[in-house]
């Protein structure tokens, strides 16, 4: 933790302030996230704030049991260990609300879920939520679509300082490091296959690029499609895709991006990760049913044989590999999505009863914010308009 805060000069200052100012005074943040070092740097800078954190992670693999332990000794009410089943999942859930949270940050929408569908009790006292991750966003839209949505959420996801840097950079490095991590392999000459060109998946592509691979991206939005034509990478439909791959990373946010049809059709020694949010992109259960054996590799690495005797290899149970096989995003990069959680959660409630129950993107003042922050923090100076300039671009003349 000391480690990821001397690399997380934004949230430092963030936290300085908070110090002095203890905008969180009375009030406990429910968190709901990846529970690692630079998850836990999070948690401190609220609690400096004075509020109470109670935590649970967001994945039974991401949770490292060291963080765990040192964040609650640090003062956190902390619900989370490696390996959690759904079930303790779910009551771990239920034991961060049971400290009564005003304020919601969640990865994935979980505590929120539970919040509408099992504690709505609760509501009255809720001021708002913050969400993390793209995932999570659509979840957030979908209650809002169904009129279900009871209080305001801040989109942190759809912030340019997060998914430019975290779902981009972050991603793209952490997920290679994941795969390479787990497997040992060379990635340079080999053919890797991405599935989805959105903010993540551009940021595999480009890493797997950097150090050598032949890319080759699937999508379904034929925009997206072309860019990464532009970009210089091969576009095809998976079912293509699933012949030529050596090494397979999904970032759709959807399911069943790899199923059986694929599994039937791939090279011998194929490797399969996933880094959507959800273990969902690869069809795991129907590769283990379409499999005569499994057993584990390595870990974090399980080999299927298929009938023909071909052997694929699964990193990480299909779940989020850059954090599963590895620590998570680079510290500098979660420095800045952090510093947009606490400033969009003191926002919250800055703004209590102003905001109405609905999905609302980070006010640009915020974005802005933590961009400058990150600038200053690293002695990287800017121009600013002049008079005249500021004149000039708001005139029609
Ligand atoms: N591993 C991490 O640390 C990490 C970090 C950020 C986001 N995420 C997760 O990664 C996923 C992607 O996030 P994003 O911000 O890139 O989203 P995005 O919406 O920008 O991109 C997703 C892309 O996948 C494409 N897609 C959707 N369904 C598809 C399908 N069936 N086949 C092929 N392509 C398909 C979409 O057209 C889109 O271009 C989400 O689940 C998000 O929560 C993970």
């Amino acid at each position: 933790m000391e480690w990821a805060r001397a690399h997380m000069p934004v949230l430092r200052r963030i936290q300085a302030r908070f110090e002095k100012e203890q905008p969180f005074r009375g009030i406990a943040i429910g968190m709901c996230m990846h529970l690692e070092m630079k998850t836990a740097v999070l948690g401190q800078t609220l609690k400096a704030g004075g509020a109470t954190v109670a935590i649970t992670g967001s994945n039974p693999l991401s949770t490292q049991d060291d963080v765990a332990a040192a964040l609650a000794a640090s003062g956190a009410y902390v619900y989370a260990w490696h390996r959690v089943n759904a079930q303790e999942h779910h009551e771990n859930l239920l034991k961060v609300l049971g400290h009564n949270p005003g304020l919601i940050i969640d990865d994935g929408g979980e505590l929120s879920v539970a919040v509408h569908t099992e504690r709505q009790q609760l509501i009255p006292e809720i001021i708002g939520a913050c969400e993390e991750t793209t995932t999570g966003v659509h979840r957030y839209r979908a209650l809002e679509k169904d009129g279900l949505l009871k209080y305001p959420v801040i989109a942190v996801n759809d912030a340019y300082t997060k998914f430019l840097f975290d779902s981009q950079h972050g991603t793209g490095q952490s997920a290679l490091e994941g795969v390479m991590r787990a497997t040992n392999m060379l990635i340079a000459g080999k053919t890797v296959v991405v599935g989805g060109f959105g903010w993540v998946g551009r940021g595999i592509a480009l890493r797997a690029k950097g150090l050598g691979a032949k890319v080759v991206i699937t999508e379904v939005n034929p925009v997206r499609a072309l860019e990464a034509v532009m970009d210089g990478y091969s576009v095809m439909s998976m079912t293509e895709a699933a012949k030529v791959g050596d090494i397979f990373i999904t970032a759709t946010g959807c399911n069943q991006i790899i199923t059986s049809e694929h599994f039937r059709v791939m090279k011998d020694g194929a490797v399969l990760a996933n880094s959507g949010h959800y273990d969902v992109e690869v069809d795991v259960k129907s590769l283990r049913r379409d499999a005569v054996s499994t057993r584990t590799a390595r870990q974090s690495v399980e080999e299927f044989t298929m009938k023909d005797g071909r052997k694929l290899f699964l990193l990480a149970e299909g779940r989020l590999v850059n954090l599963a096989a590895a620590d998570g995003h680079p510290a500098e990069v979660m420095d800045l999505t952090f510093a947009d959680q606490a400033l969009c959660a003191e926002y919250l409630l800055k703004n209590k009863g102003k905001l109405q129950p609905k999905v609302y993107g980070v006010p640009t003042e915020i974005d802005q914010a933590t961009a400058a922050l990150w600038l200053e923090a690293n002695n990287i100076h800017i121009d600013s308009l002049s008079p005249e300039q500021t004149k000039y671009l708001g005139s029609w003349q």
